[in-house]
């Protein structure tokens, strides 16, 4: 080796080192910060996220594996460098209702570019008592109960391994975020639990939801205005209330929802598998489009395909107006399996508005053995293969 070479060599040398020494985060443990087994977190994990956060090189911060207890807490941004979220333990929260501040999330993240949030942690927001007050299917005028999680002006984030266990609300609220990827997220929580939506996005961009399971008592996943290019693969819903599209429409200065990609899904005793639901009323029109729904499976499923653009429950509108919800470009595409009701397929679009460019492709439904019924309003679908024919 001559001497020229062997200086390349041992620069070549350093560098890796130090480049694998650079790419290690700062690893903050939680107690060094006087977070304790057993104890409560919210101060411990307060002071160690604001020196984490102002880390110039890449951050963990390590909560190990024990219980805890956290207090409402607000985790946020801009952090300097990446920034993970490494908990292994079991999170409790006030069981209380008083003690969260309004409408508030229990841990509420915002403005940070790269967050990771893993370890296998589980946050139960212990709902039980909460649930009992929640009289919100009776008014719109309710009490407000906290969620368990909100992620708000995140961008390039991913959530993995952790479970979120009996919220007072929505589990979790993505909002005008970019890019945040949910990924073996598990939630529970039982059939009768109120309002407890599983992942609620809006205003959000580039949102994926893979390899999860989602049992609640509401929504598996919904999709508020401004939800686009969202994916969700892999993903098992029951018991709860599905997927949805909606509800949409009820309010003017609503954003338009494109780009949906629903995959390789199974439903399990849920109300409803996929729907889009939008209210009748409003003046400005909204378009919904760039849908997908392919490969699915629906076991006992109340109504596994639905479009519902006269969405009004407790006659709080008036039906009198059509919807202005422009759905389009939205393709159904190999769904099977068994519906609890034989009106598998409802697809009600609005008269204004008439649904346009929706495809079915190889719908095979069954109730109690025999191929579902389909009603359709307002809409001429582009049919291949097998699909339930549309009565009026
Ligand atoms: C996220 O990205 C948007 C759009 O690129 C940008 O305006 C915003 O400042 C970013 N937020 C953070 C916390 O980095
Ligand atoms: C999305 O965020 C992840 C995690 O930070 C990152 O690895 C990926 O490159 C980002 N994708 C885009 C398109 O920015
Ligand atoms: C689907 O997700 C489950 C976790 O819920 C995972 O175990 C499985 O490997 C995933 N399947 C595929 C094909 O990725
Ligand atoms: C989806 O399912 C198809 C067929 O069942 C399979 O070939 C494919 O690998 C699956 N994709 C994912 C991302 O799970
Ligand atoms: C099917 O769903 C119906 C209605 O949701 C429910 O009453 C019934 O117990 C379910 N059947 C099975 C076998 O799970």
């Amino acid at each position: 080796m001559d001497a020229n070479f062997s200086i390349i060599y041992i620069y070549a040398l350093f560098l890796l080192l130090a480049s694998s020494i650079m790419a290690q985060p700062v690893v903050f443990d939680i107690r060094k910060y006087g977070g304790a087994p057993n104890g409560d977190l919210t101060s411990s994990l307060a002071r160690a996220w604001k020196t984490a956060c102002a880390s110039t090189s890449a951050s963990k911060i390590l909560v190990p594996k024990s219980t805890y207890s956290l207090r409402q807490i607000e985790l946020n941004g801009p952090c300097k460098a990446p920034i993970e979220l490494h908990i292994e333990g079991n999170i409790a929260a006030p069981e209380n209702p008083n003690q969260f501040d309004g409408d508030a999330q229990w841990i509420r993240f915002g403005y940070i570019d790269s967050l990771t949030l893993s370890g296998g942690a589980t946050f139960d927001g212990r709902g039980s008592i909460a649930w009992k007050q929640n009289n919100c299917h009776q008014t719109w005028n309710c009490k407000k109960l906290s969620m368990n999680f909100g992620f708000s002006f995140m961008n390039n984030s991913i959530i993995q391994d952790i479970t979120s266990k009996h919220s007072k609300h929505f589990h979790v609220n993505v909002l005008g975020c970019r890019n945040i990827t949910f990924n073996k997220f598990t939630i529970e929580a039982p059939a009768e639990s109120p309002n407890t939506d599983g992942i609620h996005i809006g205003r959000s961009t580039q949102v994926k939801i893979l390899d999860s399971n989602i049992g609640t008592g509401d929504d598996c996943i919904s999709l508020g205005d401004g939800s686009r290019q969202v994916s969700v693969e892999n993903v098992t819903c029951g018991p709860g209330h599905g997927i949805s599209v909606g509800s949409l429409g009820r309010y003017e200065n609503e954003e338009p929802v494109e780009g949906l990609i629903v995959k390789n899904c199974t439903f399990k005793n849920t109300d409803n598998g996929v729907r889009i639901k939008t209210w009748p009323g409003t003046s400005i029109k909204i378009p919904v489009s760039q849908l997908r729904f392919e490969n699915l499976v629906m076991i006992n499923v109340t109504n596994p395909i639905i479009i519902d653009q006269e969405y009004c429950p407790w006659n709080q509108c008036s039906k009198q107006t059509p919807s202005k919800v422009q759905i389009s470009r939205v393709s159904f595409k190999d769904i099977r399996g068994t519906s609890a009701t034989k009106e598998g397929m409802i697809l009600i679009c609005s008269s204004g508005v008439p649904c346009e460019k929706v495809k079915l492709t190889n719908i095979n439904l069954k109730f109690n053995g025999t191929p579902v019924i389909a009603t359709c309003k307002n809409i001429k679908p582009q049919v291949f293969g097998n699909v339930p024919v549309c009565t009026s």
